[in-house]
């Protein structure tokens, strides 16, 4: 007799951001393969993930190099920690350093995204000790809206306060700035005339707070989870001259839009950014194995250098930290993107599905429309821009859902309502599929 696995799963798994008392009436969908663009579930049921799992296949289901990849390493060491040498570490991480813009020259790895932060966030604060010696630089600077991870110290990062409440206390000196959310400026701002009011704010800050007691921003090149939120061109230069100007490191969290997901292999190549320090995962091994690396520039790996007695090392370690089987992924990930050169096809079709989506703006329900590349997102609003129910959100959600399509949608961010649909499909994604996935939403807003 088949196992009814949706009993058993009900009976002992503790899924995230998930009210179990619902589960009766939502049933959870058991995906069983996946090819291509395409998930497949339990009943046979093909859909088209317009949503890359969780922003992170990028390169698409089923590829079997990386599982030949992974398969030949478990077979040749699966393990061993990284006090020592492994060649698909190493490998991994002259080739990441090498497509990586500027001098991002050294890889710490580790397991996830949230790891990554916290990596990146620890090396911030030990950087500031060593390199303002009398000084106590150790506050960060982050936006609301953004998120930086589970963990506490990316959680204290993330300015999302569904995500923290719960959990507070947070750790101390973290602090938030206003985001560049045009359409909905925190600062009514208009944005032809904001002179970029939001990077002025974190100016601000720094300038409040003693420039002396802050020691980086963190942010993502484009605000993900919070609601796509794509900055004016003039942000991230400005940030960057802002982080210069006090002495603080610009650390980019490229966990989404790392790996070609914006048009470019990482966002800050948009605006010609240098961050000190940049943290990657999804898209590190299109989600096949679980991998993150923070990778910090020359000038800040430097910092760390001295006589063993200074004790000056980065006091960290992870058990599973460049782990041989998911780096092996990671570089079998890496050659696919870069001989297929995803980022041109994500900048090529998310031009195209943008252009379409946007004709979408006449309708009532379409607020706003925006992204780059295949990070996009089409915010749902009723009378006088308010947002839409959150009910009303999930209802279409399901409705694309029912006919083929996921997509997904704010969730657990930011206050409710939630309106915000997100489209992130694999970057392998044909302009057929993407017309499959304006017809099937246009078909379901225009209902509405
Ligand atoms: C921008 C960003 N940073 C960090 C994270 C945390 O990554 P993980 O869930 O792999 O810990 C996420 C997760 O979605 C993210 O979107």
């Amino acid at each position: 007799m088949a196992v009814d696995y949706r009993k058993v799963d009900k009976a002992h798994v503790w899924h995230p951001l998930f009210q179990h008392q619902r589960l009766d009436e939502t049933e959870l969908v058991v995906f069983k393969s996946a090819h291509g663009t395409t998930l497949v579930d339990a009943e046979g049921r093909e859909y088209l993930d317009a949503y890359s799992a969780l922003w992170n296949v990028n390169v698409g289901y089923g590829r079997q190099e990386i599982a030949d990849a992974v398969y030949a390493q478990i077979q040749e060491l699966p393990y061993y920690p990284h006090s020592q040498i492994n060649v698909p570490a190493t490998v991994l991480a002259e080739q990441l350093v090498a497509c990586l813009p500027g001098d991002l020259n050294h890889v710490y790895f580790c397991n996830s995204g949230s790891e990554a932060n916290e990596t990146a966030i620890k090396i911030a604060r030990q950087y500031g000790r060593q390199t303002y010696p009398g000084e106590n630089r150790y506050k960060i600077i982050s936006r609301y809206r953004g998120y930086h991870g589970f963990t506490y110290g990316a959680l204290s990062a993330t300015g999302q306060a569904r995500r923290r409440k719960a959990f507070e206390p947070l750790v101390p000196g973290f602090l938030h700035a206003h985001p560049p959310y045009c359409y909905r400026c925190p600062l009514g701002l208009a944005s032809s005339s904001c002179n970029i009011g939001c990077a002025e704010d974190i100016a601000r800050i720094i300038q409040s707070e003693g420039p002396e007691t802050v020691i980086a921003v963190i942010a993502e090149p484009i605000i993900g989870g919070g609601g796509v939120i794509v900055p004016p061109d003039e942000y991230f230069p400005k940030l960057r001259e802002i982080c210069d100007a006090y002495g603080l490191l610009l650390i980019l969290d490229e966990v989404i839009t790392g790996f070609g997901r914006t048009g470019k292999m990482f966002a800050c190549e948009h605006w010609d950014v240098q961050p000190d320090i940049i943290t990657l995962a999804k898209g590190l091994t299109s989600g096949y194995l679980p991998l993150g690396a923070c990778v910090a520039s020359t000038s800040v790996f430097n910092a760390f250098l001295g006589a063993s007695d200074e004790h000056r090392e980065f006091a960290q370690v992870c058990t599973y930290g460049g782990h041989p089987v998911a780096c092996a992924a990671g570089v079998a990930n890496l050659k696919i993107l870069q001989t297929e050169r995803l980022w041109e096809n994500a900048a090529h079709v998310g031009a195209y599905l943008l252009e379409k989506l946007e004709s979408l703006g006449s309708l009532p329900i379409v607020g706003d429309v925006r992204g780059k590349g295949l990070m996009l997102a089409v915010e749902l609003i009723q009378v006088e821009s308010a947002p839409i129910e959150t009910a009303k959100t999930n209802q279409i959600v399901a409705q694309l859902r029912e006919k083929g399509v996921i997509v997904g949608k704010i969730g657990h961010a930011v206050d409710e309502p939630e309106n915000i649909i997100f489209i992130a499909p694999p970057l392998i994604l044909t302009q057929t599929e993407a017309d499959r996935i304006f017809e099937t939403l246009r078909e379901v807003l225009i209902k509405q």
